[in-house]
């Protein structure tokens, strides 16, 4: 039999299968399958269906979101999952019907009421993960036409968005729910719709003319697969790549047997483990198995003892199973079943649950597996099959051998895994603790289960096991043993905290870091273990005494939020769309991933692919350079290096130079050192991992601020600012206190990775390059010095871009120049687009900045000095980093009138990736020092911190430390403003009195203000340009100079040229930015893209409106269109520019006074938190945000960018963090290592309101910018955290201010909680070990 299944194998071994499984309701049959393929680029490069989009290829995003449908003949049910087509092989999907974001709608056609509700609850800014989002939300309707908030927050949990803070993507899906949609804007219970005051409040979108839900808009799976699948006699599947070949048997003993001739083949189920290997470990294996079509691997058999689950059954499909058997058992025997449902609810995403096998979980014993600590507890095994037979192997410590290792051998194949029912008087839990609440792997997660003699406290069995305390499972063997045979009592359970923290001692430099705080999760764990079970036990009156509360879980449901902003005023013309809330004019193209980005721009004849080559070392000498390799690989053209550059090798800024590719030596690793083109991405990527570089190290590499400061390694100008006499003010002040606080960087994260196509036009040098970024005329200007050709043959195209953030103003230009010598060089065009974890090691971050402070301050509250010191960590090359000092220093009184005020500030130059721009440009560094200071002199002086910021507010006519005359009043209308809508003081009062009955979860509410200064300091950035055309038939062109990252710009401009020409904005199309249409541009950034390209637009709509006067007076009851036409007969131009010579912005840092800023946009916000003081995780119960932005241009475009900066912001204070190892080498390169907020971490009340009656005289229609300031109020969060903790650290009697650097990430406030459990960590001497990441 085997024999006969070999000889077929080997025949199709030949030949091959052909691969058969629908796309959007078309067949796609393919004869060449490569088992490399995924779906992703089968969809992006072979079909052209480019709306699913590529985000980090590992799971860990969820852009690339698609339905997959089968059809299972067993119950003649067709099923539906989400599933991210980065991991899906193509091979994998015989049979399958896939729906990408194409297959549910179109404009062309009809758009779905997702596609629909998403756009107009404005949840597309950039739109690059919008699509992602539509087809989650799809799936879900598929399954649940009526979802609830948790179905909904569950299906969008694995999908990531950078632009929109979640909370109108979440209303948007809302619209689905049955529940109500009340916002309860007349207090809890009170319906807004009650009450005429609020029937009369503008609503963001209107919910009346939402399309209803039309199941006849599916496609219908495809009946031939439900043929194929009940009548096809199941046949072995080969499938044969270019370096891989695939089997997909029919049969358990066929799968046997090429496991026995192939043992080191994978079996691939759900490629979550497998795929990541491959693609960022760059794991080949030869031969893949997959034994998705074996029955047996799906089984589900019931025995007396419990259950046997097919080990292939997905994780979500183990969900599902165990919940629908725990209604039917008695509930004393499911207690292992429910911890399992409890870990698997928190376990990746919903898309990674899809796919990812059970089996495979087990086998991957990951050190941090969430299923494998709670199925060893719980007594599980595994049963196995290999040519020798089948056995039974127990899930305990035995199996967890080492990192990645179990102990079957590599031969066998798991075909179940038995789950057993508990007895009575057994008692099984799990915890975990993860970065973030969902969609991540936990630090630490246990499994843990204990055995009463009936009637008793005395344990007769106890097992343990952690996850995330070592290189795979363990077990605390020895503290289990000290519970057998003794009481469950506060005696026993002492003694085991102590043996479990001596067992599970982790050495200080463990990989992962963040040691005591995983060690004091094991005891906190066993802690909340021991709340479980005495509560168990009182039930069961085994024991009488009343058990301590139980620590309830964090709140988590998501209620309906506020928007206010003001009506237009009275008067306005019902056309004229300005101050409304229009949607972002791309929003439907977005969500039916119609809209096109860099890279879905269609490949052109003969192009090729970029792929970088970076350096290893921090800080070395290149002394070989060896492509020899890469050049004989297949596809691979050409290695680009310094030496081909035609024009100049570097860029200078600031008087430094910056190499584009290092010639001789290297100054951090991931610097760019060549650069290899190839015919595929494939192919260019597997050329680069080929060169070989060598180095000699130079000594002394420096990575942190200390070094620097140590080595005087700075780049200059250091900058310096002072106000009034700080030294001698210190000396007649009550107090003096000394702190300081440490930020860490941020990366940008945009969801588009950086993304480049330069096509030579063939003569006279001249290029058009697409490109994604924030400024390009910087890119046109770069790439003409790099080749040495004239600006003039260089045209830069920026459609839009899929986020950006400050992340592509700079760094894009070096990449693109790059990418223009191979270009250049090969005559071709070339293509270069960004792996995630490229983009995150090359392109560098928000800068980390120390922050040092003495402030002198009396007794009242007053603050009369302060003298801070900054250092940011600006990596290995100067970039915007003078600026960004710079505007740290301006910004560092915040809202705050300190009498006498030093700042001095320095750029700290480190053997680290260049740090850059970022959405506030240092801002928010520079005020989240103030404000902790300010909140150092509130627990001084034993004061609320809120009353000592109102104490020490600009009040009345005001002057900055730089000499700049303002006016605070709309600052604290703001915050007057906020303390009422947060109705603070009561809440303040609830905090408090929360605080006092409860001992392990703590609240903590903060209220935070915010001025900051728009425009550039650099005068001649502030200017603008627009170029507008009217065609004959009335339709009308706009440029500008402004790129559209997601903010809106295109719509506000839009909103624009309507008014001034009074014609619909329907009339007006704004096709892309480029170099070609209007010149010179500056950077869309320092939130002042609107206020400069407003003004130009205006300008240009002007001129075209007045040349069209003569025409309206002759016909003044003529169209527009008429009038168009006649215009032309008449030879009148309907084509002008547009210019705004922006204001004359200075600062003299010699004179230490200027004017660089245009205006300030004022704001405040609240945020109260519930902090689990034990795992350090916390939930924003609510937050309410007051802006003054003047009269809003477009209040849905304004409130987004307020939302979606507030939750960066959050991210920034409280959520990501860039590890770097001692090395220098960024860990953190993915989703899965780096987390930015998800929808979890959304307030879950989220009320955003415009000041009302605010004028600006400065900026168009007056307006105020509002892209950056407010993610500084993210620290709004932390505060309100740091005020949770040390509620906490006071019950253990700590007064006066403590230490809590940001990101306020949990182990930080776990550990400055100072529970009983981190205090009984044993601190590791600083400089005794070296530690796992770097505190750079
Ligand atoms: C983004 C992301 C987030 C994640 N988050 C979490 C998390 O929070 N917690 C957590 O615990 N895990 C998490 N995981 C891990 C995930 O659960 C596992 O990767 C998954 O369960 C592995 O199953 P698979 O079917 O995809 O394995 P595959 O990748 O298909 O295979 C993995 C390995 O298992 C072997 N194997 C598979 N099935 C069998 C079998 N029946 N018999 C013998 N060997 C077999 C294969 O040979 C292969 O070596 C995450 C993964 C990703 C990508
Ligand atoms: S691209 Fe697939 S999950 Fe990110
Ligand atoms: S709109 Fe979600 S990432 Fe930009």
């Amino acid at each position: 039999m085997w024999n006969f299944f070999l000889c077929t194998w080997k025949m199709l071994t030949v030949t091959g299968d052909t691969l058969c499984f629908f796309i959007n309701g078309k067949k796609v049959t393919e004869n060449h399958a490569d088992p490399e393929t995924m779906l992703l680029s089968f969809l992006r490069e072979r079909l052209r269906l480019t709306g699913t989009k590529y985000g980090c290829g590992g799971g860990g995003c969820g852009a690339c979101t698609v339905m997959v449908s089968r059809y299972q003949p067993a119950t003649k049910a067709i099923i539906h999952y989400s599933a991210n087509a980065c991991l899906l092989p193509i091979c994998q999907l015989h049979g399958a019907a896939i729906t990408t974001v194409e297959g549910i709608g179109s404009t062309k056609t009809r758009i779905h009421p997702v596609q629909e509700r998403i756009a107009k609850a404005h949840g597309s800014q950039c739109g690059f993960c919008t699509p992602g989002m539509v087809m989650s939300m799809y799936t879900l309707l598929r399954n649940k036409p009526q979802p609830t908030m948790e179905d909904i927050t569950q299906a969008l949990a694995g999908n990531l968005c950078r632009c929109t803070g979640y909370r109108p993507i979440v209303d948007g899906c809302r619209t689905f729910c049955q529940e109500t949609n009340c916002c309860q804007a007349n207090g809890v219970g009170n319906c807004c719709l009650n009450g005429e005051e609020n029937t009369e409040k503008p609503q963001l979108f209107d919910k009346e003319e939402l399309q209803p839900l039309d199941p006849t808009q599916d496609l219908i799976f495809p009946p031939e697969l439900i043929l194929m699948a009940e009548t096809a006699n199941p046949q072995t599947l080969t499938f044969h790549g270019e370096r891989m070949t695939w089997v997909s048997p029919t049969s358990l003993e066929e799968l046997v047997q090429l496991k026995t001739s192939n043992p080191t083949a994978p079996l691939v189920m759900g490629n979550t483990n497998i795929g990541p290997d491959i693609k960022f470990k760059g794991v080949l294996h030869p031969l893949i198995i997959s034994p998705t079509r074996v029955k047996e691997l799906f089984e589900v058999t019931h025995t007396p003892q419990g259950v046997w689950l097919g080990a292939g059954c997905s994780l979500s499909e183990v969900r599902t199973l165990l919940e629908k058997l725990v209604p039917q058992f008695p509930e004393e025997k499911t207690e292992l079943f429910k911890a399992l449902i409890q870990q698997l609810g928190n376990l990746g995403s919903q898309q990674i649950r899809n796919v990812a096998s059970l089996g495979g979980n087990i086998v991957s014993v990951y050190p941090n597996s969430d299923l494998n600590p709670v199925l060893a507890a719980g007594n599980s095994k595994v049963s196995v099959i290999s040519s020798g037979g089948r056995r039974e192997v127990p899930l305990n410590q035995d199996f967890f051998v080492s990192f990645g290792k179990n102990i079957l051998k590599q031969e066998e194949i798991v075909v179940s895994v038995f789950i057993p029912f508990s007895r009575k008087g057994e008692f099984v839990r799990a915890f975990r603790q993860a970065a973030r609440k969902e969609s991540s792997f936990p630090t630490v997660t246990t499994g843990m289960r204990v055995f009463f003699s009936e009637g008793s406290r005395v344990v007769q069995d106890v097992s343990i096991y952690y996850g995330g305390m070592g290189p795979t499972t363990v077990s605390a063997a020895r503290t289990c043993a000290a519970f057998i045979a003794r009481p469950w009592d506060d005696e026993t359970l002492s003694q085991a905290y102590d043996i479990l923290l001596d067992e599970l001692a982790l050495p200080p430099s463990a990989p992962g870091g963040k040691v005591d705080f995983r060690r004091s999760l094991t005891l906190s764990f066993l802690f909340r273990f021991n709340l479980d079970v005495l509560h168990k036990l009182r039930e069961m009156d085994v024991v009488t005494d009343e058990p301590p509360e139980r620590i309830q879980p964090l709140p988590r449901e998501i209620q309906p939020s506020l928007q206010e902003f003001q009506h237009v005023p009275k008067g306005q013309s019902d056309q004229d769309p300005v101050g409304r809330p229009i949607m972002h004019r791309s929003a439907m193209s977005q969500a039916t991933g119609e809209a096109v980005y860099c890279d879905d721009m269609p490949a052109t004849d003969g192009e090729l692919f970029l792929a970088l080559v970076t350096s290893s070392r921090a800080h070395a000498k290149i002394i070989g350079l060896d492509a020899s390799e890469a050049l004989q690989l297949p596809g691979v053209i050409d290695v680009i290096t310094a030496r081909d550059i035609p024009g100049k090798k570097v860029r200078t800024m600031f008087g430094y130079d910056e190499e584009l590719l290092a010639e001789t030596e290297v100054s951090c690793i991931g610097q760019m050192i060549c650069a290899v083109v190839a015919d595929t991405r494939a192919h260019a990527r597997r050329g680069a991992a080929a060169v070989k570089i060598s180095y000699e190290d130079l000594p002394q590499p420096v990575f942190t601020i200390e070094e620097a400061v140590e080595k005087s390694s700075f780049f200059k100008p250091l900058r310096w600012i002072e106000m009034g006499d700080v030294a001698e003010a210190f000396k007649s002040v009550d107090q003096v206190y000394e702190g300081e606080v440490r930020l860490g960087g941020q990366e940008h994260f945009y969801m588009e990775t950086q993304s480049m196509l330069v096509v030579p036009v063939g003569e006279e040098t001249e290029f058009n390059v697409y490109v994604s970024t924030q400024w390009p005329t910087s890119t046109q200007d770069v790439i003409a010095e790099t080749l040495g050709i004239p600006s003039n043959r260089v045209t830069c195209h920026v459609k839009r871009m899929g986020g950006a953030f400050g992340g592509k103003v700079t760094k894009t230009a070096i990449l693109a120049s790059i990418t223009s010598v191979a270009a250049w060089k090969t005559s071709r065009a070339v293509r270069c687009v960004l792996e995630r974890g490229e983009d995150m090691l090359i392109t560098g971050a928000r800068h980390p900045v120390l922050g040092k402070y003495k402030v002198g301050f009396m007794n009242d509250g007053r603050i009369v000095a302060a003298d801070i010191q900054y250092y940011t960590n600006a990596g290995n090359t100067v970039d915007e980093s003078v600026l960004v000092v710079e505007k740290i220093l301006l910004h560092m009184d915040n809202a705050y009138n300190i009498p006498n005020l030093r700042g001095r500030a320095a750029a700290c130059r480190t053997n680290l990736p260049s740090n850059t721009a970022f959405r506030g440009f240092g801002v928010p560094q520079s005020i989240m020092v103030v404000e902790n200071m300010v909140n150092d002199v509130a627990t001084v002086l034993g004061r609320p911190a809120d009353q000592i910021r109102e104490i020490n507010m600009y009040k009345g006519s005001s002057v900055t430390h730089y000499k700049f005359e303002f006016s605070p009043e709309n600052m604290l209308r703001c915050w007057e403003e906020c303390k009422a809508k947060s109705d603070y003081s009561a809440r303040r009062r609830a905090i408090d009195q929360f605080n006092q009955q409860s001992r392990w979860k703590k609240r903590g509410m903060s209220i935070i203000p915010i001025k900051y200064g728009i425009a550039f300091a650099e005068s001649f950035l502030n200017q603008a340009a627009a170029l507008v055309h009217i065609y004959k038939d009335g339709s009308v062109l706009v440029t500008h100079g402004g790129t559209e990252m997601g903010q809106g710009i295109h719509t506000k401009m839009q909103q624009v040229a309507s008014r001034e020409l009074h014609i619909p904005a329907s009339k007006i199309y704004i096709s892309e930015t480029s170099t070609n249409t209007v010149p010179n541009t500056c950077p869309s950034a320092a939130s002042f893209g609107t206020d400069a390209n407003g003004m130009a637009v205006k300008n240009a709509c002007q001129t075209l409106y007045q040349r069209l006067e003569p025409i309206r007076q002759k016909d003044p009851k003529g169209s527009w269109e008429s009038w168009i036409v006649a215009a032309f007969f008449e030879k009148i131009s309907l084509s002008a520019t547009g210019f705004h010579r922006g204001p004359d912005l200075y600062m003299d840092w010699d004179k230490m006074e200027g004017q660089p800023y245009a205006y300030f946009t004022f704001g405040a916000c609240c945020c109260e938190v519930e902090l689990d003081c034990l795992s350090g995780d916390y939930r924003t119960v609510r937050t309410d945000i007051v802006m003054d932005i003047g009269r809003s241009v477009n209040p849905s475009v304004d409130i987004g960018q307020i939302e979606g900066a507030f939750m960066q912001g959050l991210g920034l204070y409280t959520l990501e963090e860039l590890k770097f190892s001692p090395s220098g080498l960024l860990y953190t390169r993915g989703p899965s290592q780096y987390k930015i907020p998800a929808v979890c971490d959304m307030p879950l009340q989220f009320n955003v309101y415009l000041l009302s009656d605010s004028h600006n005289p400065h900026a168009i229609y007056s307006s105020k910018g509002i892209g950056e300031p407010v993610v500084f109020l993210g620290s709004s969060v932390f505060f309100a955290i740091k005020d949770a903790v040390a509620a906490a650290r006071s019950e253990s009697g700590l007064v006066g201010p403590f230490s809590l650097d940001s990101p306020a990430t949990p182990d930080r406030a776990c550990l400055a909680c100072a529970s009983l459990f981190t205090q009984k960590i044993p601190a590791n001497k600083p400089g005794s070990f070296k530690p796992w990441a770097l505190n750079i």
